[in-house]
């Protein structure tokens, strides 16, 4: 009994050492930048890490259009977010990221009826799926997590390069660290070949946004737009809410206690969405407020290419749509 005790006690100490650990150390957003005239668009903004970042762009000024699959959860999210910063000035536009052709009549909507738009954050993901491909024949997180992320932000260019300087950040993940994809496994990319590994999928979608970001850095070069990636830790959200239940009961306990509050993990995305320092940087990766190392897995030009390459045929981008690579003379 004393040793069960004793083992509890330690547990316990353990956990709470850590918790207190990755309290002191999380950083904060603290740039003070107004964004009065400037629109923003924030992906998967009715909860979590993209409410969070929503909340923080309209406390600024900004016009924030949150970019939400659910009438009522986007429409409790806007007055919520109304009520909180008395800025009117946000609104929500329908779109599934689950669809193609969603994404393509969001995008649509923004071109015609918006003036401008500066800031784009690709936030909306989920960590695990209910139906392994969605209608487009497109496997359902790396279509949500990355590949509706790629064509919006291809149909949203030319917005984004009228506004310039403006920002792109592509919510990425540390799982991305541990993918599986690679030159040898690309023919897989949108097969379920990574589904028997432990969350092989979502790393693998997560991956193909540091690839996404690094090709696309090089192809916005001196167009003033900037495009950078984040990962926000590991924060206590809705993210894994379509898991079975005792995978949700597991992660739920564990992220209650251990993980970062939305608000703490939003706060690297908030930063590079906003922060002066990061104006001029494009290409980089931020973790905690600050730019850190690419992965290994990220590194491989060629990979990052052919991905963009694949992406461009999921997306089943129009040739004019495309955004060519830099030509080197
Ligand atoms: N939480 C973490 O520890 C963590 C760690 C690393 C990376 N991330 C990344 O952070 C981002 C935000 O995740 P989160 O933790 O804030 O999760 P979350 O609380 O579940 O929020 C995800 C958001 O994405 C939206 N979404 C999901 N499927 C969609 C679809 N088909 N169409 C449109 N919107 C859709 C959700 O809308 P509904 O509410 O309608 O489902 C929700 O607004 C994700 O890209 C995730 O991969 C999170």
């Amino acid at each position: 009994m004393a040793c069960l005790i004793c083992g509890l006690f330690l547990i316990a100490s353990a956990l709470i050492a850590l918790k207190l650990y990755i309290k002191l150390t999380a950083k904060r957003n603290n740039s003070y930048v107004c964004l009065v005239g400037k629109t923003a668009i924030v992906t998967g903004a009715n909860t979590g890490l993209g409410y969070v970042t929503a909340l923080d762009l309209a406390k600024r000024g900004a016009r924030v259009i949150l970019a939400c699959r659910n009438k009522d959860r986007a429409g409790k999210a806007m007055r919520k977010i109304i009520a909180a910063t008395a800025n009117e000035d946000v609104v929500y536009k329908l779109v599934d990221f689950a669809s193609l052709q969603s994404v393509r009549n969001f995008a649509k909507d923004i071109n015609e009826n918006e003036d401008r738009l500066d800031i784009l954050v690709n936030n909306a993901g989920i960590g695990v799926q209910n139906e392994d491909f969605t209608s487009d024949g497109i496997q359902t997180i790396l279509e949500v997590n990355h590949v509706s992320g790629f064509l919006l932000t291809h149909l949203l260019i030319d917005k984004l390069k009228k506004s310039a300087p403006s920002r792109i950040v592509i919510v990425s993940s540390l799982m991305a660290k541990y993918a599986s994809l690679n030159l040898k496994t690309i023919d897989d990319l949108n097969t379920l070949a990574a589904a028997n590994q432990f969350f092989g999928l979502y790393k693998n979608s997560k991956l193909c946004n540091l690839l996404f970001t690094i090709e696309m850095a090089k192809r916005l070069e001196g167009t003033g737009v900037t495009v950078n990636a984040t990962h926000p830790g590991a924060a206590y959200t809705d993210i894994m809410n379509n898991a079975g239940e005792t995978t949700r009961f597991i992660f739920n306990t564990i992220a209650s206690l251990m993980y970062q509050t939305a608000e703490e993990g939003a706060q690297t995305q908030i930063y590079a969405a906003v922060a002066n320092e990061v104006a001029q940087m494009n290409g980089e990766y931020f973790g905690n407020c600050a730019r850190i190392e690419m992965y290994e897995t990220a590194k491989d030009p060629e990979l990052a290419r052919k991905i963009w390459e694949k992406s461009e045929e999921l997306a089943k981008l129009e040739n004019n749509e495309k955004i060519p690579a830099m030509m080197i003379l």
